[in-house]
């Protein structure tokens, strides 16, 4: 398999843009929102942030400001798209660009109902020169990378083979970067939540499809939980994709720049100091007419472990969700952290 890469496509010279990839949070529904991203962004400054993935039909016929939006503060930022019509990937991969956005990223690894019926996601695992296609019609349009999410197989699809196969079709497109979630699909069955539980992670795979295509870069994703998991697999890999635990242990991503990026970084001190900046930031929304609780949700595991996370969480739950909450709800959830400010 080694000399797949040298086939990868000329029609486009490298990106452009350098982005550090070694560590990412991964695009997730209803959680890596805009709020979410910028509270991340607050607890490491050089982690690559993934949106939610945007459908082709819900940018070409949708309100593109409000999908796209994002803050400055944000980047590097990557776009996730869903969809399987190149045409369609093409013109929204242009919109992500002129947006602003660092880099577009193809979902083939979401699993539910609704992709499933709309023949994209992780069924797309089944129809590779679908997806290069797609992929070659985005990195025509855009200048910015164009990368891949992908499982390492879907039902019985699921020989190394069959993921190489995948993988240098689609570097032949194009992609130069795959971010594979070491397990695979299965597309009847399972729901999504089990879907990321119970098909086993087979991280061996991963490594051995970056010694076959030693110069594209392979992202690890799938059980990574603390930084010493990450750091094992960056002496073989690329790059590695938190998820779950980002989102529910979020503390843990203040030890990224220092641990994974050797960047100390004097400006949050802390986990409550990131807390009081992103009070201020919850001003800006409020004002905007964002309610409280879509904002204070991300940050429901922000102290867990320490003494009275569980009261600042029940205080939050109880609280931030009542019409016209305001950030002194926030405050008086730190109050009972017992923490000196
Ligand atoms: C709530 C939730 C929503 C998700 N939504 C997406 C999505 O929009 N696109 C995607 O590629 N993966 C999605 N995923 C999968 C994650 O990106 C990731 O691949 C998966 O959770 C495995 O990584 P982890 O073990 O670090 O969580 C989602 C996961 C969760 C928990």
């Amino acid at each position: 398999m080694s000399d797949h890469q040298s086939t990868v496509s000329a029609n486009k010279s490298a990106s452009k843009t350098a982005i550090d990839r070694r560590f990412s949070i991964a695009p997730m529904m209803d959680w890596s929102d805009r709020h979410c991203r910028y509270f991340w962004r607050l607890l490491t400054q050089q982690s690559l942030l993934y949106t939610e993935m945007i459908t082709t039909g819900a940018l070409i016929h949708g309100d593109v400001a409000r999908h796209l939006a994002f803050d400055n503060s944000e980047h590097p930022i990557a776009v996730q798209l869903g969809g399987n019509n190149a045409n369609d990937l093409a013109s929204c991969a242009k919109l992500c660009e002129q947006r602003g956005y660092d880099e577009v990223n193809l979902n083939v690894g979401c699993p539910s109902d609704r992709v499933k019926s709309g023949a994209f996601g992780a069924c797309l695992m089944n129809q590779p020169q679908v997806v290069a296609d797609g992929i070659k019609a985005m990195r025509d349009a855009v200048d910015i990378p164009v990368t891949i999410k992908c499982r390492i197989g879907v039902d019985d699809n699921d020989s190394y083979e069959s993921l190489c196969h995948f993988v240098s079709l689609n570097a032949e497109a194009g992609c130069e970067v795959f971010i594979i979630h070491a397990r695979k699909a299965w597309l009847s069955g399972l729901s999504p939540k089990q879907n990321r539980e119970v098909p086993p992670l087979d991280y061996p795979r991963v490594y051995q499809l970056k010694k076959d295509f030693p110069n594209l870069n392979i992202i690890l994703n799938g059980g990574l939980k603390t930084i010493v998991d990450c750091q094992k697999a960056l002496e073989q890999l690329d790059g590695v994709m938190i998820g779950r635990e980002a989102y529910q242990n979020p503390s843990m991503l203040h030890d990224v720049d220092s641990a994974i990026y050797n960047i100390h970084s004097k400006e949050f001190a802390s986990t409550l100091d990131v807390a009081n900046r992103f009070a201020g930031y919850m001003d800006s929304q409020l004002i905007k007419g964002v309610r409280l609780n879509h904002m204070t949700r991300h940050l429901l595991g922000l102290f867990n472990g320490q003494p009275g996370a569980r009261v600042y969480r029940r205080h939050l739950s109880e609280n931030a969700n009542k019409a016209g909450a305001g950030v002194d709800v926030f405050m008086d959830a730190l109050d009972k952290l017992n923490l000196t400010r």
